[in-house]
């Protein structure tokens, strides 16, 4: 990617407090995927194969419910930037192209997985919930805001495509239909590396845009990942929620 990487010490120590606390919410909300019943489940000894393949087919079906819109609203977002930051432009360009086929990965690997093909259904709330968010954040924020919403989209995928991949290796899951997990799984953490020095670069020079950052971070967080993956959860028939637990335990 078009993008000049500079020695850390050229950015300020505002910039790097920022990209420290930015990091961390990521990190926070890691830690509720793998607190949340999906996650729980997918790991305990019960959890069949089948059961596992489900939950993921419907998380890729999700994904191809807002891929799309994601995209294009982030090109609009940046398009929206100062036209002199031309290196910019370019950086976020490229790595945005890169993305774009990934709703195709995840239809692929959805119809893998046994889900019909997904393509001509309408959203489900929880997605279309993600598109909104993006689609307003892109026409309405700050454009360099974009970079918190999407370094919460690229560091938590290279997370959790990471820490999955032990499970897929143990309980033999097909390589097949979960291209989109392996493969995430080394280039997010590519990419979150390379948001992370546009991260600083931005911050360095635009002092008022790590607000606009944390904004973006949070209307974003509001509905992803946990709505859209609790969703997934139920479309996989998953959910059997006990009487005598009305907060939602998971009976095995
Ligand atoms: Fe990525």
């Amino acid at each position: 990617m078009n993008v000049v990487v500079k020695e850390t010490s050229a950015y300020s120590e505002e910039a790097h407090a920022a990209f420290e606390k930015l990091d961390a919410r990521v990190k926070s909300v890691f830690a509720q995927v793998t607190a949340w019943r999906g996650w729980q489940f997918i790991h305990a000894p019960g959890a069949s194969r089948d059961q596992i393949i489900a939950l993921v087919r419907e998380v890729f079906h999700s994904v191809v419910m807002y891929q799309a819109d994601t995209t294009e609203a982030g090109f609009h977002m940046f398009g929206r930037l100062p036209k002199r930051e031309v290196r910019l432009i370019q950086a976020l360009c490229s790595h945005k192209a890169e993305e774009a086929e990934h709703g195709i990965w995840a239809a692929e690997d959805h119809q893998k997985l046994g889900g019909a093909h997904p393509s001509k259904v309408k959203p489900s709330p929880a997605t279309f919930a993600v598109a909104a968010v993006w689609w307003r954040v892109a026409e309405i924020e700050d454009p360099l805001g974009y970079l918190g919403a999407e370094y919460l989209f690229e560091e938590l995928t290279a997370l959790v495509t990471a820490a999955l991949i032990p499970l897929i290796e143990a309980r033999d899951l097909p390589r097949d239909g979960f291209r989109f997990i392996i493969e995430h799984a080394t280039e997010d953490a590519k990419h979150a590396a390379f948001l992370k020095h546009l991260i600083l670069d931005v911050a360095t020079r635009y002092p008022a845009s790590i607000e606009s950052m944390f904004r973006c971070f949070d209307y974003f967080n509001q509905v992803y990942p946990i709505p859209v993956w609790d969703e997934a959860f139920k479309r996989a028939g998953l959910e059997v929620v006990s009487p005598s637990y009305p907060g939602g335990i998971i009976e095995r």
